[in-house]
């Protein structure tokens, strides 16, 4: 298993640039299920999750090319299997994207309950209850779901709890269905907008994504299309934290800065001058004082930034509340960066209180996921000693090259 040897404390500087989001190649990719013809979709991350989200679509019976580096051809005209891999499926959770996409094809889909994650519990109980009113029939047998529907009919649905992929499943679900779906409590996340523009770009009727109520008017078929993944956010957010938690100038390109407000606004709080451009940011740390921040679906906090910002937090002057509200075991791996010197108490689960400023001091650990991985980065980076970072496979799950990309902006780390 591969780890990172990273030594803490080195000056960083210079531009580091943002690839496309995980988390909206993902979902391009599923969608592209729903379509007989040809997708491209470029400025696609090269990591494992789309690794794998891709092999699971060659499983399926969907024709994949690799055009370029970051560049891929879809073409799902022969689908020909309604399982979806269980093995491979335990281990992503992203999977679950490929149901609605299955559902509208094939008119059953059988699935297990996705995995892949330490996070939380992450049910799936808002998509089983969408396709239900959409008229589906869904069985659990075996430890696997197994839902059929000849054809999904429009509905009215009102999710219980804010999902994105959930969200992202009955868009996908509505846009082939007979009739008119209006779908509320949606998630307002930039990849469902993204989602909802490249669907509508290939001949689908759907209004309101990117606000919490959605209309889609069923149509037949779609035509093929192309999509240029839009900028990580959560990466952007990664790298300005990681800036100011080090206390160096760092220029973030090819972000898009209109997606991470909330992310400028806590940090301009705490004391961060940014040069915000266009498409670029500029992170110059001065003095660091602590902040509260509460994790929310978008625009709040979000969640996947929670642990970089926690590292920030151990930089900074005060006492900063940190309450993750999305949840309920993503606070866990703050145990370790106790370890590496953090001051942080927990009151619950859900909350804990981080007091600074505090050295860090390099110590081996495990990353348990992807976001927590990055978290652990950024403090090994500004810890003082050497530090060991196990199973980066769960960093590389979401982030390209990393260490490479680190390693121009000055960072001592090797992967071995
Ligand atoms: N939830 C339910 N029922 C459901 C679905 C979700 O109660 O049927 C609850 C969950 O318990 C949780 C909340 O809704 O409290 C949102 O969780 P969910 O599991 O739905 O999140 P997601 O849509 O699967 C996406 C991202 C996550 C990101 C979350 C929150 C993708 C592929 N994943 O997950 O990304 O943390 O939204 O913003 O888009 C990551 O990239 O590391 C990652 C975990």
């Amino acid at each position: 298993m591969q780890k990172f040897i990273v030594n803490g404390g080195k000056k960083l500087k210079g531009v580091i640039e943002v690839k496309g989001a995980k988390n909206d190649a993902l979902v391009i990719f599923a969608a592209s299920l729903l379509i007989s013809k040809p997708v491209i979709v470029s400025n696609v991350p090269e990591i494992e999750d789309t690794k794998r989200l891709l092999e699971l679509i060659e499983k399926m019976g969907g024709k994949v090319e690799r055009i370029k580096y970051g560049e891929y051809k879809i073409k799902a005209n022969n689908l020909k299997t309604y399982l979806i891999d269980p093995e491979i499926a335990k281990r992503i959770r992203a999977s679950i994207l490929l149901t609605a996409p299955l559902l509208v094809r094939l008119g059953k889909v059988k699935f297990p309950h996705p995995g892949g994650c330490v996070i939380g519990e992450r049910p799936i109980d808002q998509f089983l209850d969408g396709y239900k009113n959409m008229g589906a029939r869904v069985y659990n047998k075996r430890s696997l779901y197994e839902i059929i529907a000849p054809r999904l009919k429009g509905t009215e649905f009102v999710f219980n709890n804010i999902t994105v992929t959930g969200t992202e499943s009955l868009v996908m679900a509505a846009t082939l269905a007979k009739g008119r779906t209006v779908l509320k409590n949606c998630a307002c996340e930039p990849e469902v907008k993204s989602l909802a523009d490249f669907l509508n770009s290939c001949g689908a009727k759907i209004t309101g994504a990117g606000t919490p109520y959605i209309t889609i008017v069923g149509v037949d078929k779609l035509r093929g299309g192309v999509h240029r993944t839009i900028p990580d956010r959560v990466e952007a957010g990664s790298f300005m934290i990681l800036a100011a938690a080090t206390n160096n100038k760092i220029v973030i390109k090819n972000c898009e800065p209109g997606h991470l407000d909330s992310l400028l606004s806590s940090l301009k709080k705490a004391g961060v001058n940014l040069k915000v451009k266009k498409n670029c940011i500029e992170v110059i740390p001065l003095r660091l004082n602590s902040v509260n921040i509460k994790t929310h679906e978008y625009p709040g906090f979000p969640t996947d930034l929670q642990a970089p910002f926690c590292v920030l937090l151990t930089q900074s002057k005060g006492s900063g509340l940190v309450h993750e509200t999305i949840y309920e075991g993503r606070l866990m791996w703050t145990e370790e960066l106790k370890r590496m010197g953090a001051n942080i108490h927990m009151y619950d689960p859900h909350r804990i209180e981080i007091k600074g400023p505090t050295k860090l001091r390099g110590r081996e650990i495990e990353s348990p996921d992807i976001r927590a991985g990055m978290g652990y980065l950024i403090a090994a980076l500004c810890a003082k000693g050497r530090s060991t970072i196990n199973n980066v496979y769960q960093i590389d799950r979401g982030y390209e090259k990393i260490e490479e990309r680190l390693r121009k902006i000055g960072a001592d780390i090797k992967r071995i």
